[in-house]
């Protein structure tokens, strides 16, 4: 029910993103236009969502918390991410649900159980289902077996205009890049992490993100066999805050470069 809900707000989105181009001349430009395509993918999800299991509740980047029963999971959506490479005409995006278990003591929110993470322009569908493994389509997926760092590429998100702390990024940077092979932004995170469950990326870092870039894209790495952590190394059931994923051998090298750096 996730992946039809995505396919059926990515096949709009993917028709939006035909027009962009033509917007791009215009002089309010295209960002209204693409407000409101964000907003209607939104809304596509959320009603389908709602049919398929009308009580559960929602947390939502456009029209945020819509409670549910407080004992059944709740949707964790980012209709559109990689807004910025949708208003410039850059085919790298995303929808991202999740689905997410109430803790068992009534406490808030745990576990993801199930995610998806589709990208309309290329009709790719990464899912994950908890215990039951991480998929491409049909095909499972398995982290990168690479563990040189010289060999690895790394994604990350760099902090742009008021978001993110530009020290700290710079910092990692500075430790982690002499180091590897690459380094890639390409300004999705849930396909970030999507690509990092499927092998082409061999490690991932960024802070500041929210639940709805995270869910889905966390539970694809970690079903693939890799390993999610904050910068302290630390795993919990969303990373927003901060994310350092990689396989296990890639982790350990890359968390002891990230320590050195923020120490430093
Ligand atoms: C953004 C993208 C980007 C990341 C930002 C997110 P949005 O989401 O995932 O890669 O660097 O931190 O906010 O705004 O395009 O949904
Ligand atoms: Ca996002
Ligand atoms: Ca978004």
């Amino acid at each position: 029910m996730m992946e039809r809900a995505a396919r059926k707000a990515g096949g709009r989105l993917r028709r939006d993103f035909g027009e962009i181009e033509h917007l791009q001349v215009s002089r309010k430009g295209p960002s209204d236009f693409v407000s409101k395509a964000d907003r209607i993918a939104e809304r596509t999800i959320y009603d389908e969502l709602l049919h398929a299991r009308p009580d559960w509740g929602f947390v939502m980047e456009e029209a945020g918390t819509i409670e549910g029963d407080p004992t059944k999971p709740r949707w964790v959506v980012d209709p559109l991410d990689g807004t910025s490479n949708f208003l410039h005409g850059i085919p790298h995006f995303a929808i991202s649900i999740a689905a997410q278990e109430p803790k068992l003591d009534g406490s808030g929110w745990g576990e993801v159980t199930a995610g998806v993470v589709y990208q309309p322009i290329t009709d790719e569908t990464f899912w994950a289902e908890k215990s039951r493994g991480a998929w491409l389509h049909d095909g499972r997926l398995r982290v990168s077996s690479r563990s040189r760092l010289s060999e690895a590429l790394i994604g990350t998100g760099i902090p742009y205009g008021g978001h993110g702390d530009f020290g700290e990024w710079g910092r990692i940077f500075a430790a982690i890049g002499p180091q590897v092979a690459g380094i890639r932004r390409y300004g999705a995170a849930s396909l970030d992490l999507a690509w990092l469950a499927a092998g082409r990326f061999d490690g991932f870092w960024e802070s500041d993100l929210a639940d709805w870039d995270t869910a889905a894209g966390c539970l694809l790495v970690r079903e693939a066999g890799g390993f999610v952590s904050d910068y302290r190394g630390r795993s919990q059931p969303i990373h927003a805050k901060q994310v350092l994923a990689a396989n296990d051998s890639l982790h350990s090298r890359l968390h002891k470069l990230l320590a050195g750096a923020l120490k430093a």
